[in-house]
């Protein structure tokens, strides 16, 4: 079993974009951002390019990509959003599903209605040797059929977890997120999760068996508004070991 010490911090600096497009303004720089999460621990830099262009803004994921340090880049499997990928070559990039009005990501990818999307996305990232991953839901069925499309990587929705206010039905989520981590150990597949992870909930995802990287977002630029971003990196990389 591999050790829960070595799961790497994946920080998703979105909300400190969304934070500067409430004025427009070039405050909060999101490059200095990125650096100060790197100091506070943070392995690589996460931020999702939306359609909609709400916080990140391509000269954003420009500047991130052109920077030190590794970029993971989250988007839809779209074509337009692939060609922005391919000019900014992230480290590595996870395919999302993406609705105009969602407040956040909901839920991992349905691979069997987009299977031909997804597949011509992680085919083109991958003939520019970007590192792809598929966020889904801890479903075997969701894993053999990443595995079938070619990822590098799968991101498992942690979001049924986190929001499971219940023991038994939270214990139950975590469960079904061990048994989705071990095939995709067993598929050759890197491990990784996120998506509504926070300071309370994260230490049962960090002790799942082969996880690799937890991307987390939300719960880190909150916690930054009360004790600093490097801290609030810091503190959350502290329950990751
Ligand atoms: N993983 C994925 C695939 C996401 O879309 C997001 C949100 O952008 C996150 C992780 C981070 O989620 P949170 O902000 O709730 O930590």
């Amino acid at each position: 079993m591999k050790s829960a010490s070595v799961v790497k911090l994946g920080v998703n600096i979105d909300h400190i974009a969304t934070l500067r497009q409430a004025r427009q303004s070039l405050e909060p720089d999101l490059v200095a951002a990125a650096a100060v999460c790197r100091q506070g621990g943070a392995d690589m830099i996460v931020c999702h390019l939306r359609q909609d262009r709400r916080h990140i803004q391509d000269a954003d994921l420009f500047n991130l990509c052109a920077a030190k340090g590794r970029i993971h880049l989250e988007l839809s499997a779209v074509p337009e959003m692939v060609a922005v990928a391919l000019k900014a070559k992230p480290a590595s990039a996870c395919l999302v599903p993406e609705s105009p009005r969602e407040v956040s990501t909901q839920g991992g990818l349905n691979l069997r209605t987009q299977a031909k999307a997804v597949g011509r996305a992680v085919g083109k990232l991958k003939k520019a040797h970007i590192a792809t991953s598929l966020f889904i839901d801890p479903e075997a069925a969701n894993v053999r059929l990443a595995k079938s499309l070619g990822v590098d990587m799968v991101e498992l929705c942690t979001s049924a977890y986190a929001q499971a206010e219940e023991k038994g039905r939270r214990a139950a989520e975590l469960e079904r997120l061990e048994l989705a981590g071990y095939l995709v150990a067993e598929m050759g597949m890197t491990l990784h999760a996120g998506h509504a992870l926070d300071y309370r909930n994260v230490r049962p995802i960090a002790r799942i068996p082969h996880m690799a990287a937890l991307n987390i977002g939300f719960a880190v630029v909150s916690r930054a508004m009360f004790v600093g971003l490097k801290t609030a990196v810091l503190e959350m990389k502290l329950l990751l070991s």
